[in-house]
């Protein structure tokens, strides 16, 4: 074999938090978002993002539920030509003989090249990634939610859509973006605010019943970030007062007693056709998605809905996470259209 034809070692690159990514990144990914979309308009295109990686295999591990982000991932792998192995249920895995989590994953590096993982325990993905960084053959970890504790590459998508939808408005510096819902507990808000700190002059307004208030960590994050933020029960007001809306869901799989969200009221917090005429001309309305009550089905309708569009750009946006992880980004070069 020819040294052309060899792999070059580099390090491994993991996607562990929001918090590891600056504005560079976050450009350059939006950037070359933009750049591999332009290959989806045809047959050789695809062919062309399929030639970037059939060498290399994925596992993707998730523990926890997931429609979306199981599936773009999914997606993602094959655009780049990827082979991806799954594991949904750990009662079909060694982990019922007794393996530990971090010997199961371990395991995996032996046969894929990057593993994926969601898992319901936070800070896991965190300890795996250190644990294979041990070993001679640490594989790249991407983290598709930890617990309620972050969703990195959601807020990478979400910052996308963002950003596409605010490209005739001057983009994100100094937009007003406001988050409801259940603010304690929600994983993409959480990552989300801590990349909207990146930018300057942006105005974040959490919207929430007081049960379901940020919690301190993030607080202080923000406060030390000098990002501008105010916390608010008036939900009528700061919708109508943003340029964004993020609408989430009730996080009720983490409630420490049966019925814990249900004694809370969360009906001043949801999203109505009547509001519709309330909220800015520009306004984006985003949801990470799934939704329940939270978000008007009649609102898809509007222009300014923005969440199916939100979905769809989370798989290119992975594939070009994955493409940076797997350094093969550098090769990708705008086709001729
Ligand atoms: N937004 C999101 O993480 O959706 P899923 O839980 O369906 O993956």
């Amino acid at each position: 074999m020819s040294p052309s034809n060899t792999i070059p070692k580099q390090k491994t690159m993991h996607i562990l938090s929001a918090d590891q990514f600056d504005r560079p990144f976050l450009d350059r990914l939006c950037d070359l978002t933009d750049t591999i979309r332009r290959f989806d308009k045809s047959k050789e295109g695809l062919l062309y993002l399929q030639s970037l990686l059939p060498h290399r295999r994925a596992m993707l591990y998730f523990t926890q539920p997931s429609t979306r982000t199981f599936l773009s991932f999914q997606s993602a792998c094959h655009i780049v030509g990827i082979n991806a192995s799954e594991i949904r249920d750990p009662s079909t895995s060694s982990e019922v003989k007794g393996e530990s989590i971090e010997d199961s994953l371990r395991t995996f590096s032996s046969y894929v090249d990057l593993i994926i993982m969601r898992s319901p325990v936070p800070g896991l993905c965190n300890r795996v990634a250190a644990l294979l960084d041990e070993t001679p053959r640490p594989v790249p970890i991407i983290n598709a939610g930890s617990g309620p504790d972050e969703h990195p590459t959601q807020a990478l998508l979400d910052i996308y859509t963002l950003n596409r939808s605010f490209k005739n408005h001057e983009g994100i510096p100094g937009k007003t973006i406001c988050m409801v819902g259940d603010l304690k507990r929600g994983r993409t808000v959480r990552s989300l605010s801590k990349l909207l700190t990146k930018y300057a002059n942006v105005n974040l307004i959490f919207a929430s019943p007081p049960e379901f208030k940020i919690g301190d960590d993030l607080r202080q994050t923000l406060k030390k970030s000098g990002v501008h933020f105010t916390e608010t029960t008036d939900f009528e007001s700061a919708i109508s007062n943003s340029d964004a809306i993020y609408m989430t869901r009730i996080q009720d799989e983490y409630d420490k007693s049966a019925g814990e969200s249900k004694g809370v009221d969360t009906s001043k917090f949801c999203l109505r056709e009547h509001h519709l005429k309330k909220i800015k001309q520009h306004c984006v309305i985003m949801h990470p998605l799934p939704r329940r009550d939270e978000l008007d089905p009649a609102i898809d309708r509007d222009p300014r809905a923005k969440y199916w569009r939100q979905e769809r750009n989370g798989m290119w946006t992975r594939v070009a996470l994955i493409t940076m992880v797997m350094g093969a980004d550098q090769n990708i070069l705008l086709p001729e259209l």
